[in-house]
Parts: C-alpha cells; structure tokens; sequence
C-alpha cells in the first residue's frame, strides 16, 4: 500500500545550485525560491551556511535568505555544517535547519573534513542551540547506497549513523543516494536494516538519478511506507565532493508519477514546469526532467 499523500521536499536551490560551475545571481536565486513557492511545495530547501572556500555557489546565503519572500505554512530550511552556521543561519532569519552526516569515513572527510565521530560532536552542538532557539533540525545522512570513494556501505553503518542522528532530535532523516548507484534491490535492503532503528514516518528518501534508477528506488520507498520525498526542479544537482553525482531526481517527474499512483502532493505540475524553465533559461541549460523535455501538453 502506498502513502495517501507524500511531502516532497524541493532542494533545488541548495543541491540543484551548489553544482553549477558558474555562480548563479543572487536575483535569479531568490527568483526561483519565490516561484517554488507559489508551486504548492511546504518545504524549500533555500541555500547553506557552509564555508565559501569549500561551496563559493552558497556564498550569498544571508542575501537568499533576506531577499525571499517567505509565505506562511512553508517551511524554508538551510545547511548547517557546524554551530557557526547555525548562528549565522538564524542571524539571516532561518526558522528551520538541516545537519548533514554520512554513512562513510572518507566521504565525510572529504565533505565536510572531519571524521563521523567528530561530525556527530558538532551536530550536537548545533543540536543543542537548536534546541534553545525552538529550531526544528532535519539531518541528512549521504551515501546510503555507495560511496565514491568507498564503494560499497552497509546498511548497518547507515542504521547506526541514522540512529545517532535521530536520538540527537532530528526530526526527520533523508537518507541520500549521493551518487546514485543504488536500485531497487539494494534501496529494499536497506531500509529494511533502518527502519529497524528509526520509525518510517521520520525517513526520506533523497535520490540522485546518476544511474537513472531514482524514480525506482522512490516507489520502493514509498512500498515501505517512505512518505517524505527529496527532489530537485528541473533535475538540477550534484555533490561538488561526489564526482560524477548528476542532479536529484527532478521534481516535475516525481509529482507526474505520484499523480498518476493518485498520490496527493498539493503541487501544480504546471507551475513547476514553468519554474524549471525559468532556471533553465537562466543557467542556459536543457532540463534534466524527462517530463519537461516530453512535448505533449498535459
Ligand atoms: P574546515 O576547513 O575543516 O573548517 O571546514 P575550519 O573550522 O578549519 O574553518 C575553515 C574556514 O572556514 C575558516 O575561515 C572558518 O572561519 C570558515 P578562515 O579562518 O580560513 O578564513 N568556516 C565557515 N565559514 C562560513 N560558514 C561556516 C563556516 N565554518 C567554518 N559554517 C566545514 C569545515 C564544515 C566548514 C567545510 O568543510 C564546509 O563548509 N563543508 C561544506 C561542504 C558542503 O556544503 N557540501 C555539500 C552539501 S552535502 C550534500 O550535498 C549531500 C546531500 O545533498 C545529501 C546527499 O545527496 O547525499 C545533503
Ligand atoms: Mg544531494
């Protein structure tokens, strides 16, 4: 049985436009955000607070986050590497903020330069002033399916690092496909070993469609009671420390499909076609929606 409704979270502007070689202006940012929010989507993934040496496309974050329009009943989190994003997060109007660990040593190090043990110490601190400031946290864990430079990762790594990050008080888990190799046998299998430890109901799934089985890998997830859907308009997207990690599944093509299973979403499909045009003008690109590129009118 699959969910009655499914909460997609759009984190186009934040994975979508961390990617892009070419920074991308300000405007036409807060310009998407606000056409994002006019699409039916409770959950817009805005930017992030990291270091501009690592991620410079995240640099404006304060100009983002101060220049959209935020509309009532919609929830506008960021990234939060460690405290001192956090506070400048808040300090930029953020009402919501997201963590983000990984089931790999290497990754981890590579992303966010640390160990997992010592990740889990920031995320506590941010945790805690979260927690005085009444800001609910979201935490990611990356590389749930494959590493790149690992390979292959337990489902009882992903288990455990989810568990930590839920008993911390996320409030939700997203657990990433950062490069995309899984499928719907290896997607199965570990969320079987997951939702050993942490409820259903606090699971995402976040699919990057490098080897095109992100539409598979949802509708398992949603088999198993996965309600909660990352995605990304227009497929924008990557990982700029995962090589070769192509966009999130694009949002337009996860609403077609939840529609056609008369899932509700609350989006309009037309309006977020629109919103991919948008920013593909922008950027000068094709889509990587297949449902954009199809050309019979819906
Ligand atoms: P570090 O170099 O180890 O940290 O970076 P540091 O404490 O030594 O600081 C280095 C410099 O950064 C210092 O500046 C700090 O002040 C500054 P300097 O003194 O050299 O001028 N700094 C900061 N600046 C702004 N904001 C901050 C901040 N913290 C320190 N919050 C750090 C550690 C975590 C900061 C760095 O590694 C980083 O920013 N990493 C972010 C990487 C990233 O954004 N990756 C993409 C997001 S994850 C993803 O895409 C996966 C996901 O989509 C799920 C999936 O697909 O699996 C979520
Ligand atoms: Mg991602």
């Amino acid at each position: 049985a699959y969910p009655k409704r499914v909460k997609v979270v759009e984190v186009g502007p934040r994975d979508g436009l961390q990617n892009e070689k070419t920074l991308v202006p300000t405007p036409v940012k807060i310009n998407l955000i606000n056409m994002l929010s006019e699409t039916g989507l409770q959950v817009i993934e805005a930017t992030s607070f990291v270091s501009p040496k690592w991620v410079p496309q995240m640099a404006d974050h304060t100009e983002v986050m101060q220049g959209i329009n935020k509309f009532p009943g919609i929830s506008y989190p960021v990234l939060t590497p460690n405290l001192r994003g956090f506070q400048a997060a808040v300090a930029a109007g953020a009402k919501e903020v997201s963590i983000f660990g990984a089931a790999s040593e290497l990754f981890t190090r590579k992303n966010i330069n640390c160990s997992i043990e010592e990740s889990l110490e920031r995320f506590e601190e941010v945790m805690r002033a979260a927690r005085e400031a009444n800001i609910p946290v979201r935490g990611y864990v990356s590389c749930v399916l494959g590493c790149p430079y690992e390979g292959k990762i337990s489902a009882a790594k992903v288990a455990e690092v989810s568990k930590k990050m839920y008993s911390m008080g996320c409030y939700e888990i997203s657990l990433g496909d950062t490069i995309g190799v899984g499928t719907p046998g290896s997607m199965r299998e570990m969320l079987a070993v997951v939702m050993k430890e942490v409820p259903v109901g606090a699971l995402a799934v976040h699919c990057h469609d490098t080897y095109g089985q992100a539409l598979a890998n949802i509708l398992v997830a949603l088999q198993m009671g996965v309600s909660v859907v990352d995605a990304s308009v227009a497929g924008l997207g990557g990982c700029p420390y995962a090589q070769g990690a192509s966009g999130n599944v694009a949002t337009e093509d996860l609403v077609y499909m939840l529609n056609g299973l008369g899932i509700h979403t609350g989006v309009d499909l037309q309006k977020l076609m629109d919103t991919g045009t948008f920013i593909c003008n922008a950027l000068n690109r094709k889509s990587n929606s297949k449902v954009s590129q199809a050309s019979c009118r819906l």
